[in-house]
């Protein structure tokens, strides 16, 4: 069993990509955040795209009902621009350390956004995402 877990809030797919990239640097699959935590997860990577400034509501739930305590994790999204993403993953970041989580870290790239991003994420930022996943892997 690995005590990792991957979980991801995507509408249009983008962030998808980064967790497939992430979870796979890592031997495991990405799940929907309406899954349990693993109970023998001690690194959890959460991931969501930006809608309105904020994660998806699925990942909002999920992180509303886990129970966190005593876990690292590690945040990604992808969104139209970097300050919405920063804006989010602050939020994120807030509400899991109140839910007793350790955040170790966080990651973004652009995703592509009506006529914005094309192309993102490309292989550059599958490439970083990857780095991200290996360098929080070490530090946990
Ligand atoms: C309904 C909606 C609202 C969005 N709101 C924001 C936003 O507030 N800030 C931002 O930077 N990007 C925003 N975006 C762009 C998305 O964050 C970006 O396309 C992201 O890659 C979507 O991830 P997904 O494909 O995993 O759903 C929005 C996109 C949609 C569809």
């Amino acid at each position: 069993m690995t005590d990792i877990a991957v979980f991801v809030d995507s509408r249009g797919g983008n962030t998808k990509k980064v967790a497939d990239t992430i979870a796979a640097e890592l031997g495991v699959a990405a799940g929907d955040p309406a899954a349990m935590l693993p109970a023998d997860a001690k690194v959890v990577f959460l991931g969501s795209g930006v809608y309105g400034g904020k994660p998806g509501k699925a990942m909002t739930a999920f992180i509303a009902s886990g129970d966190f305590s005593g876990l690292k994790v590690a945040l990604f999204a992808t969104s139209g621009g970097a300050a919405g993403a920063d804006k989010m993953l602050g939020t994120m970041a807030d509400a899991l350390k109140e839910k007793g989580a350790t955040v170790i870290g966080n990651f973004h790239c652009r995703g592509k956004y009506l006529f914005t991003n094309r192309g993102h994420p490309g292989p550059e930022d599958l490439e970083n995402a990857r780095k991200f996943a290996r360098e929080m892997r070490a530090n946990s």
